[in-house]
This record gives structure tokens, sequence and C-alpha cells, in this order.
């Protein structure tokens, strides 16, 4: 059903990343009308906004007084997002501030509100930043990112908006959850994943050494998440099994927390019953720490240098492919630094038998590559170690891929076990 919604830009130069947004949902059949602030006309014009959005844009809280526009846009509305959220943005929507004609939508609307914060990484952690935003997820806005990347000078870090494919899904997903009665759980009613269970794990698992360190490995979580994202957007109902994440929690999923790769595995046993799909994401550790020390490893108790004792870790998704998994379909990755491409295939096939995934998603990582980075490109290696599909792009685009060969698998499968009845 189309909806109405208001897309509200605040003045931040990925303002111009807004009009991606504003396509995207203007291509799937929304009414979208466009809120910029003063702020954001100095970095995108009106012009390509009304364009874009198809519908007249409107900033003056003091024009079409006579149609009570301060309030009517926000009361007809059926979404709000507001991407980019700049810093002074979230501010003033966690006071309430009604000074212009968006702040004055947002408070005469009930309709559900999407976020996309986008400020350099200082302006991010900064405290008052962080306490706004707490206070808006108390009010059950929904916060998409800040994603870790490049930002507008030579620095890079969180602060970097998402990208317009990853706001839009988690928008919409927001929409779909309350239509279903309850905000934070309940799967779209539509999609190509509807009635399906999927449990992704994502991030990276940490072994600690004491009680201050650990050892733990670059994996940031995105490519994880935006798989739950994918997932969720296509009517999934997803488990996202988190092992610290560095970016912020997708929309709709059931998130169940972990640091340990011990820890993943429990949580994965108790989700893994009656899921459609199993998809590790996760960066887990092959080793931990043979003894975890109660107090700080101190200098002067290895001053002669120190050696470590490491024990194996189970491997969690060979142990999945080893049990009766039927009507599990258990997707895999592979972390490869091999630079060779036919070798990083045949790694990729070998752990894929090794571990009797169904597919296996090969991905070259290294100091600038996989973990942590905004793209990926990666190889789908089916059963019969053939390639089903490679996907290059951000890791969302790299996500629906992954997600187009798990529908299709899906398909396929219950295709099979129609015809054997
Ligand atoms: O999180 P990002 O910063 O976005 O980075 C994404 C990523 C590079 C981490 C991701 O795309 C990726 O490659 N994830 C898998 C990382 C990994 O652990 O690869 P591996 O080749 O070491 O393990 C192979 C498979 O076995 C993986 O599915 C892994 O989850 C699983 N495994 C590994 C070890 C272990 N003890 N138990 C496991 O289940």
């Amino acid at each position: 059903m189309p909806l109405n919604i208001v897309v509200g830009i605040t003045g931040g130069i990925a303002a111009y990343k807004a009009v991606g947004v504003v396509r995207a949902l203007v291509l799937a059949g929304h009414d979208v009308h466009v809120v910029p602030t003063e702020g954001a006309l100095r970095f995108v014009g009106k012009p390509t906004l009304e364009a874009i959005s198809r519908n007249p844009v409107h900033t003056d809280l003091y024009e079409g007084v006579a149609e009570v526009r301060h309030v009517a846009i926000g009361q007809a509305a059926d979404l709000i997002v507001i991407a980019p959220a700049t810093a002074n943005a979230i501010a003033k929507l966690a006071a309430g501030l009604a000074d212009d004609l968006l702040g004055n939508t947002v408070l005469a609307s009930e309709a559900p509100i999407v976020i996309a914060p986008a400020m350099h990484t200082e302006m991010w952690a900064n405290a008052a930043t962080q306490a706004n935003v707490a206070t808006l997820r108390a009010r059950g806005v929904t916060v998409v990112g800040p994603a870790v990347g490049q930002l507008t000078g030579a620095d890079s870090g969180p602060g970097r908006m998402e990208e317009p494919e990853a706001i839009v899904a988690a928008a919409l997903a927001v929409v779909d959850a309350r239509v279903a009665g309850d905000p934070g759980r309940d799967a779209p009613a539509t999609g190509d994943l509807a009635g399906r269970r999927v449990v992704v794990t994502a991030g990276g698992t940490r072994e600690p050494l004491d009680p201050v360190r650990f050892l733990g490995n670059r994996s940031s979580g995105k490519q994880g998440i935006a798989l739950a994202e994918a997932a969720r957007a296509r009517g999934a109902e997803v488990t996202l099994i988190a092992a610290n994440l560095e970016v912020a929690d997708p929309a709709g999923c059931d998130i169940r927390r972990v640091s340990t790769a011990l820890e993943l595995r429990d949580a994965l046993r108790a989700a893994v019953a009656g899921a459609d799909v199993v998809v590790m994401a996760a960066a887990v550790a092959d080793y931990r720490p043979a003894a975890v020390s109660e107090s700080k490893i101190k200098k002067d108790q290895s001053d002669a240098g120190l050696t470590l004792e490491l024990v194996r870790n189970p491997d969690i998704l060979a142990e999945l492919g080893a049990a009766p998994h039927d009507g599990t379909l258990l997707v895999g990755f592979a972390a490869e630094t091999e630079s060779d491409a036919d070798r990083l295939l045949e790694l990729g096939r070998a752990k894929r038998r090794a571990k009797r995934a169904d597919l296996l998603v090969v991905n070259r990582v290294g100091w600038h590559a996989g973990f942590a980075a905004d793209d990926n490109d990666v190889v789908v290696i089916g059963r019969d170690d053939r390639i089903v599909t490679e996907v290059r792009g951000t890791k969302s685009s790299v996500a629906h891929g992954i997600m187009d060969v798990v529908v299709s698998e899906l398909g396929t499968a219950a295709d099979g076990a129609a015809s054997t009845r």
C-alpha cells in the first residue's frame, strides 16, 4: 500500500545522499513530501528535491498559513524519515523544538520516526549527542547508523550517513512492524522471505585474557547487519546474534548479544530450532586463551615477555553442518587473504565441503578489504562447487544478492519437497 512519507533533510553534506532516499521511496510507489531545513537547501537545491519527489517542497514556516501547513504535513504522514540528521537536528528533536517547518511537522505527527545521523565522529561521540540519541530511542525513534567510514575531510570513523538503500529498508520495516502490531519484532507481511525465519550472526567474537583485554578481530558487524536488514526488509522474521557490533542495531530484529565464541555457539543453538536459514557472517575466533586471569596481567609478571597458551574453539558452522539440519539452509562465509582468484575460490570450495554448508560466501579480506569496509566483493559457491552468483558493491547490495540466492534455494527446496509428496 502506498504510504505518505515525509523526508526531512537537515543541513549537512550528506544531504546530497538524501536525494537517493527520496528517489528509492518514490520508485517504491510512495507519496513523498520533502521538508528540508534552510541549512539543507545550502547543500541540495529545491528544484532537485521537487523533481525527484514529484511534489512541491516547502521549508518556510510562514508560507501556506491558510492551509495550516505547519501541522498538516505531519498529521498526514504515515512515516517520517530524517536523513541526514545532524547533531543540531537531533538536539532539537530531543528538546521538542518547533522553530522551523520540520520541527513543527515532527511534533504534529503520530507517525513513526526514523533518523539517519550524519556528523563528524567527535560530534557523534559527544556526551550531549549520545544523551539526545538515547532520549529519542527511548521515545521510540528508530536510529539507522551512523556507518563507520570516510567522512567529509581526511578523517574517518563513525558518523557517516548510512547508504540510502539501508535507510529505506529500515524505515519501511518500521512501518511494517507497526502495522503488524509490534514495533520491534514482527516481520513485514510481504516480501519473498515472508513467513521465513532467518538467523544471522554478525560482528567479531572477543576472547578475554583478563578483565581488561581480549583477543579479537576487526569485524565491525556491517556485513552481518546488512544481511539481517535485507532479510527483514524482504519479510523474514530475523534473529540477529550480535557479537560486539561497532555499528547501530538494525530495526525490527530480535537481537541476542554475545561476546565470545562459546556464547555465540550457545545463542545459536537456542535460536536455530525451526529456522529456515542460518547465515554465519560473524568472524568467530578459532582459539581462546587456555586460562582467563581474574585480575589484570601486570608487566612485572612478564618481564621476559608473555607467552599465551591458546586452546581451540569449536567450529560452530561445522557442528551445525554435521548435525541433521533438514529444512535449514546453512550459509557460511570464508574470509581469506589469498590474492589469486582461482586459489581463493578453491579455498572457499574446500571450506564449504569441510563445514558442510549449503552455500558459502567467499570474500577476500585484508588490511583494507572485507573487515570494516563499506563495500564488499563476494562469490557465492553452492553445492557441487558451482559458482551461484558474484556480487560487488555496498554491503547492503551484497546482502540482497546473497538473499536472492537464499530465496531461490528455498524455492527449489520447497518444489523438491512438493514433488516427493
Ligand atoms: O563485519 P564486517 O566488518 O562487515 O566484515 C565482514 C566479514 C569480513 C567479517 C564477513 O564478510 C566474513 O567474512 N565473515 C566470516 C569471517 C570468518 O570467520 O571467516 P572464516 O573463514 O574464518 O570462517 C568460515 C566460516 O566458519 C564463517 O561462516 C564463520 O562464521 C564460521 N566459523 C569460523 C570459526 C569458528 N570457530 N566457528 C565458525 O562457525
